[in-house]
């Protein structure tokens, strides 16, 4: 496995920055000094409190050996502290079928307020991209501030999330009555059993990642809080299935109502191996006493519960978004990854203002798998389904979220053969929702 964090700058990034005074560089994240004005300049960069020594631990912990990148202006009044920030991983992304594949995660992507709109974000990206497909990775990935960022770096959105209020008083759970059991355990005792489950409950999830320890400690609420963050602690359920395994666990906090109570339950994560643990981890949620509303946030955008309660519109969709943004690489390695719904021939010719997957694909899927390669100017089949769109559109159909007739009504794609987008649908329908369920 290659040492991302070793990997020097992108040379085209370098130069470009070198060129308006700037140094592109990656910090030593054994180099307490500077990871830690690299943590505050990216703060700076989201507005958000500077964290207490506590928390900036836990977060210099975390970096572990992520490729921790900065750009630094010598001409700056500190110039020690970088004027722009990246870090990147590699995490495993479920998809259609569920096998994963290693992404690049990109976060942190800040610039200095002093420093904006010069450019510095586009050689941060476009570098980051070009140093992970020369690395052989196969697709980028980010969770975003605002939707009007990354298009031109060739990601779309992917996969979703919702966000839910239940109304309790109204919502009378009528599912499955389960055979196994609840038990109250620590959130910290799930630190070790919790991932087994969601391993399993993922791979009908494409879209889901592979959270990592820090991410683990988040939702868990075993991590340092921001000062901000006044809300009590978590806690925590199992569901053991009638022959004792673990099958699914929930953890929540509660918070008071403005009298105290009744008050709501805030779901941090509520996973399911099985329809029975989903049934079961919502049965405990919604008849929980001194409750009068269960938020559940970063949900599927479609959830079960809405047809267990006796009153479906309890079950309230207070938001609905996009949530993670792919950028693929290597087009031949994520098509041939994920699995697909009907067989089909296509010719895709990709228009990458990047330069990274531009060109024409073939793509043969054959009972649910697929094989693709670059095709030569004019060697499509005759008998292909033909259709040209971009390295963005062609992210935003990766997972099946997004249907290609969509994105062809909408000017987007364009068909070369009759019904193309219709029958790029048929083959990339995928039965399950793409959903992500973390920030990363
Ligand atoms: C978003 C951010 C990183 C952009 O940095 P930047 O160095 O000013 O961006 P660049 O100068 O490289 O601009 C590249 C392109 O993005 C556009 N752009 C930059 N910021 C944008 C924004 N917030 N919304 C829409 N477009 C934006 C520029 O207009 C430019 O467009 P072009 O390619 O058509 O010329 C910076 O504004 C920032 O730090 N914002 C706060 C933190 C944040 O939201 N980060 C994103 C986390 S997901």
């Amino acid at each position: 496995m290659t040492d991302f964090s070793a990997v020097p700058p992108d040379p085209e990034s370098t130069r470009f920055l070198a060129g308006a005074g700037l140094e592109l560089g990656l910090i030593d994240n054994a180099d307490t000094a500077a990871a830690r004005r690299w943590l505050l300049a990216e703060t700076q960069g989201f507005h958000d409190r500077v964290p207490n020594d506590e928390r900036i631990t836990a977060l210099l912990d975390s970096f572990g050996d992520d490729r921790v990148t900065g750009v630094w202006d010598p001409s700056a009044a500190d110039p020690a502290s970088p004027v722009a920030t990246v870090r990147t991983w590699v995490m495993d992304l479920t998809v259609p079928g569920g096998d994963v594949l290693p992404a690049w995660a990109i976060s942190s992507v800040t610039v200095a307020p002093t420093h904006r709109r010069r450019g510095i974000a586009r050689a941060l990206l476009g570098g980051e991209l070009r140093t992970a497909q020369r690395a052989g990775l196969p697709i980028a990935m980010l969770t975003v501030s605002e939707a009007t960022i990354y298009a031109r770096y060739g990601f779309a959105p992917s996969a979703y999330r919702a966000d839910y209020s239940i109304d309790t008083a109204r919502a009378r759970f009528l599912g499955p009555v389960p055979a196994g059991r609840v038990h109250l355990v620590t959130p910290a005792s799930l630190l070790s059993e919790a991932p087994g489950v969601f391993a399993r409950a993922r791979q009908t999830s494409p879209g889901e990642v592979d959270r990592r320890d820090d991410l683990w400690r988040k939702i868990l609420g075993l991590f340092p809080p921001d000062e901000e963050d006044t809300n009590p602690a978590m806690r925590a359920v199992r569901y053991d299935d009638e022959s004792g395994r673990l099958q699914g666990y929930a953890v929540y906090r509660f918070v008071h109502g403005p009298g105290g109570y009744p008050g709501r339950l805030e779901i941090s994560d509520l996973v399911a191996a099985t329809d029975e643990a989903s049934a079961a981890l919502w049965r405990y949620v919604l008849e929980m006493d001194l409750v009068n509303e269960v938020r559940a946030p970063l949900r599927r955008t479609r959830e079960t519960v809405s047809w267990q309660v006796s009153d479906y519109r309890s079950v309230r969709k207070t938001d609905e978004r996009d949530h993670l943004w792919l950028r693929i690489l290597d087009l031949p390695a994520a098509l041939e990854r994920r699995t697909y719904a009907a067989d089909g021939t296509f010719a895709l010719t990709v228009d990458d203002p990047l330069g990274l997957i531009g060109g024409t694909y073939l793509l043969a899927v054959r009972d649910g798998r697929a094989s693709a390669h670059p095709l030569p100017p004019g060697a499509a089949p005759t008998d292909a389904i033909r259709l040209s769109l971009s390295a963005a559109d062609l992210a935003a159909l990766y997972l099946g979220a997004t249907g290609a007739q969509a994105l062809a009504a909408a000017g987007r794609i364009t068909e070369g053969t009759t019904d193309a987008a219709a029958r790029l649908d048929n083959t990339f329908h995928s039965p399950y929702a793409p959903w992500l369920s973390t920030w990363f």
